[in-house]
C-alpha cells in the first residue's frame, strides 16, 4: 500500500508509511477491529452519516475537521501530542534522566499490563453503549453519543499502537484480546468492573460519562506523566478527546435536572413522575450508583502495586510536574480516609502506598465542581435541593470498605439498615422501568424528548435545528 494510501486510511503522526512492521501488524489488527466495530458498535446507525468530528493532526487545526461520516468508515488515527524536547522523567526512581523512547526490560510486563487495563475501558464502552441510539432524545445527543463512541475506538487504537509498536508478539496477542473479551460477559468479561455495568438509559449514559469517563481522565493524567514518553505523548493527546466526554456527561445530566426543575415549577409541585421528567431524587440515586462503581477504578486506598507504578517512574501523579515535593516520596505521609474496626477514620500512611487514594482525592474534588454547578441550575430554579456526592465508603466493592456497608452520608451501618435503607440511595427496579418509559426516540431536527432541556448551543456553531445525523432511507 501506498504512504498515500496509509496517511488516507488511518491518519497519524507516528510515520506509519516508514514502519513496514507496525504497518503489517496494523493491517492486519485492523479488518478485526471492523468486524468488532460492526458486532459491538452503534446498533442500528452504521449506515447512517453522522456530522463527527476527526483527528486528522494534533494542532488546533488538525483537531478541528467536522465532516459527515459513517461511522465504519470513520478515519480512526493514530496521534501522539507533539514531543517535549529534552524531556526528564518527572519523578520515582528514575526522575531527572531522560525520558525513555523504548521500553525498559525490567518493566516490560508492568507497563503492558497498564497500558491492556487502559485499551481495554475503551472498546468496553463502546459495547455498553451500544443500543443507545435507539432511544435518543434528540439528534444532537445521538451525535455526541457517536462522537464519544468514535473517540473510544481511537483511544483503543491509541493503546493497539503502543503494543504493536512497542511490545513485538505478545503485544499483538494482547492487542487480539482487546477485541475479544465482552462488557457483562460471565466468561469473558472487560477487565475493569465499572465496565461490565449496563449502561441502558440516557441518564445512566450521562452519569457515566461524568463519573467514568472522568475516572479515565484521572488514569490517562497520571500515564501522561511516564518515563516511558510514547504512553505520556498517546495518554496527553487522548486527554483532549475526554474533555469533551465529560463535557456531553456534564451537560447532559445539568439539562435533564434544569428539565426537573422548570417542570417542578410550572406544576408547583415535587412529585414529577407523571409530568414526563425524571424527578431529583431518582437523579440522586443515578448519581450515587454510578460514583461508587467509578471510585472502585481507582484501587484499593493502601496499593504496594500503584507505589511500584511510582518507584519505578511508569505512573506519576496527576499533575506530576506542577508538585514542588521531592517527587519520589520516599518518606513523606499522607492523610486516608480507611476503616479502623467498627470507625471511618482518616490518618496518615505512607504517601507511596496511598497514591491510589490521592487520585482519588484529585477525582472526588473535580466531581465535586461539576455536581456544585448542577446545583447552581436547581437554585437558580428557586427549588430547595442538593444534588451531593455519597461518602466514599458507599456501596464500594473494592478497598477496606468493601467489607462493610456505609451510607451516602458516611455513617457505618449494620446490614439490616443496608437492607431497609439501599432503595432510598441506589436506583430500584422501579427507577429504572420509570426511566427506560421516557425513553422514546425524538429524531426530528430541533426536537428534543419532554425530558431533557435544549443545550445551550450547538455543535461546531451549527443552529439549533441542524441535522447531526441523516439517516439513509
Ligand atoms: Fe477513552
Ligand atoms: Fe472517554
Amino acid at each position: 500500500m501506498s504512504r498515500i494510501d496509509y496517511l488516507e486510511r488511518i491518519p497519524n503522526n507516528v510515520d506509519l508509511a516508514g514502519n513496514r512492521r507496525l504497518q503489517r501488524a496494523l493491517e492486519e489488527w485492523q479488518p478485526k477491529f471492523l468486524d468488532w466495530w460492526m458486532e459491538m458498535g452503534p446498533e442500528g446507525f452504521q449506515a447512517a452519516d453522522v456530522y463527527l468530528r476527526t483527528a486528522v493532526g494534533v494542532d488546533a487545526q488538525g483537531w478541528a475537521h467536522f465532516d459527515w461520516v459513517r461511522m465504519p468508515e470513520y478515519r480512526w488515527g493514530i496521534f501522539l501530542a507533539e514531543p517535549e524536547p529534552q524531556r526528564l522523567i518527572p519523578f520515582g526512581d528514575h526522575k531527572g534522566k531522560p525520558v525513555w523512547a523504548e521500553v525498559p526490560g525490567e518493566y516490560r510486563a508492568t507497563l503492558r499490563r497498564l497500558i491492556v487495563t487502559q485499551g481495554d475501558t475503551e472498546p468496553a464502552s463502546v459495547e455498553q453503549q451500544r443500543h443507545l441510539g435507539r432511544t435518543c432524545p434528540s439528534l444532537y445527543d445521538l451525535r455526541n453519543l457517536f462522537q464519544v463512541n468514535v473517540e473510544e475506538g481511537r483511544h483503543l487504537w491509541a493503546m493497539v499502537y503502543l503494543l504493536d509498536a512497542y511490545f513485538g508478539r505478545d503485544g499483538r496477542e494482547e492487542s487480539e484480546a482487546l477485541l475479544q473479551r465482552r462488557s457483562g460477559d460471565a466468561d469473558k468479561p472487560r477487565i475493569l468492573g465499572a465496565f461490565n455495568e449496563p449502561t441502558p438509559d440516557w441518564l445512566s449514559f450521562f452519569m457515566f460519562s461524568f463519573f467514568t469517563d472522568r475516572d479515565g481522565k484521572y488514569q490517562l493524567a497520571s500515564l501522561a506523566e511516564s518515563g516511558f514518553d510514547p504512553l505520556s505523548r498517546t495518554c496527553r493527546f487522548m486527554l483532549t478527546e475526554e474533555a469533551h466526554h465529560m463535557f456531553v456527561g456534564e451537560t447532559g445530566v445539568g439539562r435533564i435536572v434544569q428539565r426537573t426543575c422548570e417542570v417542578m415549577r410550572e406544576g408547583k409541585t415535587d412529585d414529577v413522575r407523571g409530568r414526563g421528567v425524571i424527578d431529583l431524587p431518582t437523579i440522586q440515586r443515578y448519581l450515587n450508583f454510578h460514583c461508587s462503581v467509578s471510585l472502585d477504578l481507582f484501587g484499593s486506598e493502601i496499593s504496594t502495586n500503584a507505589a511500584n507504578f511510582y518507584t519505578n517512574s511508569l505512573k506519576g501523579r496527576f499533575e506530576e510536574t506542577k508538585r514542588d515535593d521531592d517527587r519520589q516520596l520516599k518518606t513523606a505521609l499522607f492523610p486516608v480516609t480507611t476503616l479502623d474496626g467498627e470507625r471511618v477514620v482518616t490518618r496518615d500512611e505512607p504517601a507511596l502506598t496511598s497514591l491510589n487514594e490521592r487520585l482519588r482525592d484529585d477525582y472526588v474534588a473535580d466531581c465535586a465542581r461539576g455536581v456544585a454547578r448542577w446545583n447552581q441550575v436547581i437554585a437558580r430554579a428557586g427549588i430547595d435541593f442538593e444534588l451531593t456526592l455519597p461518602h466514599r465508603g458507599f456501596h464500594r466493592a473494592i478497598g477496606a470498605f468493601a467489607e462493610v456497608k456505609v451510607a451516602p452520608d458516611g455513617r457505618l451501618i449494620s446490614e439490616a439498615e443496608w437492607d431497609a435503607h439501599h432503595r432510598e440511595w441506589l436506583p430500584t427496579d422501579e427507577d429504572r422501568a420509570y426511566v427506560a418509559s421516557l425513553m422514546t426516540p425524538v429524531t426530528q431536527p430541533g426536537a428534543f424528548a419532554p425530558w431533557i432541556a435544549s443545550p445551550a448551543r450547538g455543535i461546531n456553531g451549527q443552529p439549533a435545528d441542524f441535522t447531526y445525523v441523516r439517516f439513509t432511507p
